[in-house]
């Protein structure tokens, strides 16, 4: 039976406490085992592997992102619609029908047709840095890398590369603490997608190609198709989805392979590892630390009986570095026998639509970036971003070997 939440004694967290953010995850590590929950004033932290899979798969713990607007006060019809629309924020049945049609698009088949671009992207980008031996990794390789990508999924033209940028740039503060002074810039940029997203969707359904946008015109099940609405709805959400998470997790890997030499001359080695190494960052140090649910009626998290409207943080960092599901999970490992049951793409029915695309984005650079920047090391001490949201360097001053 589980307890009443308010008859348990839970420690009280602080997320802001600079000990925590010097070392998040071995101070995690350290809780996990005395506690199951903590409590904090955004809501319930969950620590092990096995309770976060379980709240991430109980239905009656719904996606939190939409309390970013809640918590700012943001009642803009126009967003606040939207975003209720969202693959990422719908539930039941609404949600389901929308996964069904769009995974079709999302099968490793889809991704490894955009392999050989990924490649040519990150040699063009490392090119004018290999003969000084030195980079600001994330303004010149991990910034500039994802949105290639994105619009190639789309099919949209490369010289159309730079209103990708732009309307990325805008459309990612809606994730962010500053909604109301953002959301003229959000909301133009969301009507300048969505044009140029209905003209790019109707060039397709008259003249299909291989890409995204296509499949998902073509993806039907049983007679339903995405409306237009959908489908423009769906791009915005790849945009916000995809984006910030890769580039954040290309630079959070250079850093961590600074600290583990060995780790990257072994790469550099045996670039057929790339695959495992992606996961292994993804497990080690995933930029996504944690979601947001919240708890649509009372239920059982963790042992604890929390009643309707609790926030709950499921915890990838914590439960990540679980030692009762993976051995030795302090150490940083890319040859590891390869898990990909790490949560840092999520659990249950939000499970990262873009999974396959992450990881060949990322194991397509690492094995350039291995190959081309050998004797990898911190040039300066990075620069991060406030700990909450997606995780990551702002400035990554790295050096290397010059000339490869
Ligand atoms: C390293 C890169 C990435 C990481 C760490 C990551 C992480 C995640 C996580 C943790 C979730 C679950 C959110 C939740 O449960 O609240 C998620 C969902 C999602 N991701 Fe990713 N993601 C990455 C890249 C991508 C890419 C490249 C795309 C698309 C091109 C993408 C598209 C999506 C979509 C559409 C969802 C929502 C799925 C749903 O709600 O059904 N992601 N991602």
């Amino acid at each position: 039976m589980p307890t009443p939440l308010d008859e348990l004694d839970l420690a009280e967290f602080d997320l802001f406490d600079p000990a925590f953010n010097a070392d998040p995850f071995g101070t995690l590590h350290r809780l996990s085992a005395d506690h199951r929950l903590l409590r904090t004033p955004f809501g319930l932290i969950v620590l092990g592997y096995d309770d976060c899979q379980a709240a991430l798969r109980q239905p009656n713990l719904h996606q939190g992102i939409r309390l970013l607007q809640d918590m700012q006060a943001i009642t803009d019809e126009r967003f606040v619609q939207r975003k209720r629309q969202s693959i990422l924020t719908t539930e039941g049945d609404a949600h389901t029908r929308l996964r069904k049609l769009v995974s079709k698009a999302f099968t490793p088949r889809a991704t490894d047709r955009l392999r050989p671009l990924m490649r040519e992207l990150m040699e063009r980008l490392v090119d004018p840095l290999s003969a000084l031996g030195q980079a600001e990794f994330v303004s010149e390789v991990s910034d500039p890398y994802p949105i290639p990508i994105i619009c190639a999924l789309f099919g949209a033209p490369t010289e159309d590369l730079p209103l990708f940028s732009r309307w990325a740039t805008d459309i990612l503060k809606s994730l962010g603490f500053n909604l109301a002074q953002d959301l003229p810039a959000i909301l133009a940029a969301e009507e300048e997608m969505d044009h140029y997203m209905e003209a790019l969707i109707e060039r397709r359904r008259r003249e299909p190609r291989e890409d995204l946008l296509t499949d998902l015109i073509v993806a039907e099940e049983a007679g339903d198709h995405l409306s237009h609405e959908e489908l423009i709805m769906m791009a915005e959400a790849i945009m916000l989805a995809g984006t910030d998470t890769t580039r954040n997790q290309l630079a959070t890997a250079m850093w961590l392979f600074a600290q583990h030499p060995q780790q990257w001359t072994l790469l550099g080695a045996q670039p057929e590892l790339a695959a495992n190494a992606a996961d292994e960052v993804l497990r080690f140090n995933g930029v996504v630390r944690s979601v947001i649910r919240v708890a649509a009626h009372d239920v059982e998290v963790a042992g604890a009986l929390v009643p309707t409207g609790t926030l709950i943080l499921p915890s990838f960092a914590a439960a990540n570095r679980d030692e009762s599901y993976f051995s030795d999970p302090m150490r940083f490992d890319i040859s590891r026998a390869s898990d990909r049951s790490h949560l840092s793409f999520g659990g249950g029915i939000h499970y990262c639509l873009g999974a396959n695309l992450a990881r060949a984005e990322l194991a397509e650079a690492l094995s350039v970036l291995a190959r081309r920047m050998p004797g990898l090391a911190l040039e300066a001490k990075p620069t991060w971003r406030p700990p909450i949201g997606i995780q990551g360097p702002t400035s990554l001053h790295l050096r290397f070997e010059p000339g490869s």
